[in-house]
């Protein structure tokens, strides 16, 4: 019933090269931070599973540290698990349903199912290991067995940590850990013993080689009580010389480092790694994880989180305890030390604003425009919409709901409009340019369900600003390019009486950006017939964005769009195709369009774990690996330009270069391949091709010149053809099921 270990793409990118770099780390001996993977790479697989461990090696850095929690057994055997009950990370309340127990730990009940009631055998042959957090993928539940400790060595880890939480509760039940340990060879295979028990280390001092093995205090919550001495956590850190004469660093969690405020910012660092370096001590930090975010001030980027540890102008912590290893090994590896870097191959693919930053700033706004320059964009865009008198604005969508409060002053306004969503809305058109500017733009997040909010500071910071102050912002921060988007000029012709085409050629053309060839312009639309009215300026990409999720390009429509479009826009579910999480195919549109000499962008890419498929390790630099080394995309869409930028800047991003580490893009399937059949969700139909009929668009009707209601009868009988803007709008990746689950793990304090 328990399924070997399948060998699949990602075991074989372990790497050897040591680094070659003569950078420096301000860590205690000036190494590199080591990568301590919690229970191998628990962030995808049950922890301290076979799957966990074998990964955490292959994905991580060469010298990467598998962490394991010990219990003991019935019978003195050590077996890795974090929580000292297996009852949420293993199945035994089914198996063993009657056995419930509670014990007095540390003077606290606790009530559950002890590793110590149980013998190993009837461990081993009856029970299996669940995922206990619920973010992460329930798809490998019930077939791998515990991990002994002799388990988790025999893979030859580059290092082993073992901590041991309860001694003095093991003691107290006759079971001894130290006697575990010595009685075994296993000694040898141990490159660090962490405890929170003082007793417990001041023993072990005793009985280990210390050349061998390093001893590391392990600070708890700073409120709870040191079982040896019945101190808090929080006295023996003013006291760190007392720890030096029994252990040679310490393990610390990542706020006694770097606090937080109540609401989720950063506050000034402490002292502590100073302060422990100057007493010889080592620092490790624990608590990282990618679905874990931990503060606004790191905009959902898991890597911008280690580099605030290890890439500080002050100090590096020694070393960082992750559930994501490779995400700790990337950052350490890659993006550390690089931020004046500039990119390998610079303008081979280009990062693109998503209404600016929008992930960090109100989007469409001053502030985000000027955040995405900041961040590296190469290309910053607008989506051009009108005011009712005529005024071109950048912003997401026609609809101001969302983007504003518009509800709370222009309720009035709210109208149906079919044509351009089937949802009311408050239109741009029947607003004016002073009534527009009178609304204070909102940040909010285009996933709304997850629970994570983008930066609260930020909510209602900046101003929406005219098309035209866009082009002259554009011309004096000297980005690579601009890209405007139109969307639903056929209805605001011969509706509203106004046109979009020229509105934009006009502002163009007064920055001049139709006589130059510094700053790249592309036109963006979903409308081929919008696209066409600027095939007279040469020096314009044309980019089509096709919305609608599409399984393939047949060669027909791609010399259709050939017509129209140098580049496409394509929806992430276009080219990545999931299920439940997992990446399932990659499509060949990318091939397709690149067989025609058409580029090919993907939008939007966002930082949010929940947004990322668990083949990407809920981590955005991953995400950005695949699309960009193994799918050869030419530009990525993004609110968050930042990140694209790193990682671009970044030595491993070129996939030829000789690194230390490599951020190896990932296969399509290679997660669901190592599940059991009967637990694969069902199959999800693959997008259907895309047609001739869906390209090509009517030509775009006559501006009427009254702006009522009332059709202009030289555009000829108003028939509402269902142009491409109506098309579905299906982009998102159907996570929100995860962010509930995460709103109540957030709230459990976790
Ligand atoms: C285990 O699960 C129960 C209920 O789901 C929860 O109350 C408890 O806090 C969990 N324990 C741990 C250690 O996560
Ligand atoms: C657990 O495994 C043992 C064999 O070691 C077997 O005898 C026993 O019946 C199993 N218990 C349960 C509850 O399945
Ligand atoms: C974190 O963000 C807050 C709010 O934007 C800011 O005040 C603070 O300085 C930031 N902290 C760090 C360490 O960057
Ligand atoms: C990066 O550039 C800044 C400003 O030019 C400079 O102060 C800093 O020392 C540079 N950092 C490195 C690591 O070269
Ligand atoms: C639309 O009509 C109103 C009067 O009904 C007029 O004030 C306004 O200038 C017109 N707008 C355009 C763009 O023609
Ligand atoms: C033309 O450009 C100038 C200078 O950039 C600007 O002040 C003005 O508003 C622009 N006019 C239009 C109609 O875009
Ligand atoms: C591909 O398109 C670029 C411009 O987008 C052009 O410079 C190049 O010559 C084209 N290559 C081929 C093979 O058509």
């Amino acid at each position: 019933m328990i399924r070997c270990l399948v060998l699949f793409s990602l075991l074989i990118l372990s790497t050897s090269a040591q680094k070659t770099s003569s950078q420096t780390w301000q860590t205690l001996n000036g190494d590199e931070p080591v990568v301590i993977a919690r229970g191998g790479f628990s962030g995808l697989f049950p922890e301290s599973s076979q799957f966990a461990h074998q990964i955490a090696l292959s994905t991580s850095l060469s010298n990467v540290i598998l962490y394991c929690n010990l219990q003991l057994t019935k019978d003195s055997v050590g077996i890795c698990q974090t929580d000292i009950r297996l009852d949420n990370s293993t199945n035994i309340a089914a198996v063993f349903p009657k056995s419930q127990k509670t014990y007095t730990i540390n003077g606290e009940n606790v009530q559950g199912w002890f590793a110590l009631d149980y013998t190993s055998d009837q461990l081993f042959n009856n029970v299996t290991l669940t995922q206990s957090i619920y973010s992460r993928p329930s798809l490998f539940d019930g077939t791998l067995p515990l991990s002994t400790v002799d388990d988790a060595i025999g893979i030859k880890p580059p290092g082993f940590w073992l901590n041991v939480q309860y001694d003095a509760f093991y003691a107290a039940n006759k079971l001894s850990v130290s006697s575990y340990i010595q009685k075994t060879t296993r000694f040898m295979g141990i490159s660090y013993i962490s405890s929170p028990e003082i007793g417990f280390l001041k023993n072990m001092n005793k009985i280990i080689n210390k050349a061998k093995t390093k001893l590391i205090f392990r600070f708890l919550d700073a409120d709870a009580v040191e079982p040896t001495t019945k101190q808090p956590y929080s006295s023996i850190l003013k006291d760190l010389s007392s720890i030096k004469s029994i252990a040679s660093g310490i393990l610390v969690p990542k706020e006694y480092i770097w606090p937080l405020s109540k609401d989720q910012y950063l506050l000034t660092p402490s002292s502590v790694v100073a302060d422990a370096h100057k007493q010889g001590l080592e620092v490790y930090a624990s608590g990282f994880a990618n679905d874990m975010p931990g503060s606004y001030n790191y905009s959902y980027d898991p890597t911008a989180e280690y580099l605030q540890f290890v890439d500080n102008s002050d100090f590096s912590v020694d070393g960082v305890l992750t559930d994501f290893p490779p995400t700790a090994s990337e950052a350490i590896a890659c993006l550390a030390h690089n931020k004046n870097a500039t990119r390998p191959s610079k303008g081979k693919i280009l990062v693109i604003s998503h209404n600016g930053a929008s992930g960090v700033y109100p989007g469409s706004t001053d502030l985000a425009y000027q955040q995405a320059v900041d961040d590296g964009a190469d290309i910053i865009d607008c989506s051009v919409q009108m005011s009712k008198d005529g005024v071109a604005f950048c912003l997401n969508s026609a609809d101001l709901l969302g983007s504003s409060n518009a509800m709370t002053s222009f309720m009035s306004r709210s109208t149906m409009v079919s044509e351009i969503q089937p949802k009311s809305g408050i239109f741009s058109f029947d607003l004016t340019w002073s009534e527009i500017q009178t609304l204070t733009p909102q940040l909010t997040s285009p996933l709304p369900n997850s629970g994570l909010a983008r930066n609260p500071a930020n909510k209602n910071q900046g101003k929406f600003i005219t098309l035209s102050d866009f082009l002259d912002f554009a011309k004096a921060k000297a980005v690579s390019g601009i890209l405007i988007d139109i969307e639903n000029a056929a209805y605001l012709a011969s509706k509203k009486g106004l046109s979009i085409i020229d509105a934009v050629t006009a502002a163009l053309s007064n920055a001049t950006f139709d006589k130059q060839a510094t700053q790249q312009v592309m036109i963006q639309s979903d409308d081929t017939s919008v696209l066409s009215k600027f095939k007279n300026v040469p020096g314009y990409k044309r980019v089509l964005s096709i919305k609608e999720i599409i399984g393939d390009v047949p060669k027909q429509t791609v010399e259709e769009i050939k017509k129209f479009a140098d580049a496409v826009n394509l929806p992430r579910s276009s080219i990545v195709t999931t299920n439940g999480g997992f990446t399932t195919t990659f499509t060949t549109v990318v091939d397709e369009l690149h067989a025609a000499n058409i580029s090919a962008y993907v939008s939007v890419l966002r930082n949010e774990y929940v947004a990322i498929a668990f083949d990407f390790f809920s981590d955005p630099v991953v995400e950005l690996a695949t699309y960009v080394g193994r799918l050869g995309i030419d530009g990525v869409v993004t609110d968050y330009p930042k990140t694209a930028d790193a990682y671009l800047r970044s030595p491993c991003s070129d996939l030829n270069a000789k690194v230390a580490y490599s951020i190896l893009p990932a296969e399509a399937g290679a997660l669901l391949g190592l599940a059991e059949p009967e637990v694969l969700p069902p199959a999800e139909a693959p997008g259907p091709p895309l047609t001739v009929d869906d390209v090509v668009d009517p030509p775009l009707p006559q501006v009427s010149s009254s702006n009522g209601s009332t059709a202009d009868p030289a555009a000829g009988p108003v028939k509402a053809p269902p142009r491409s803007s109506g098309r579905a709008n299906a982009a998102n990746m159907g996570l929100h099921l995860l962010g509930i689950l995460l709103i109540s793990l957030l709230s459990a304090g976790y």
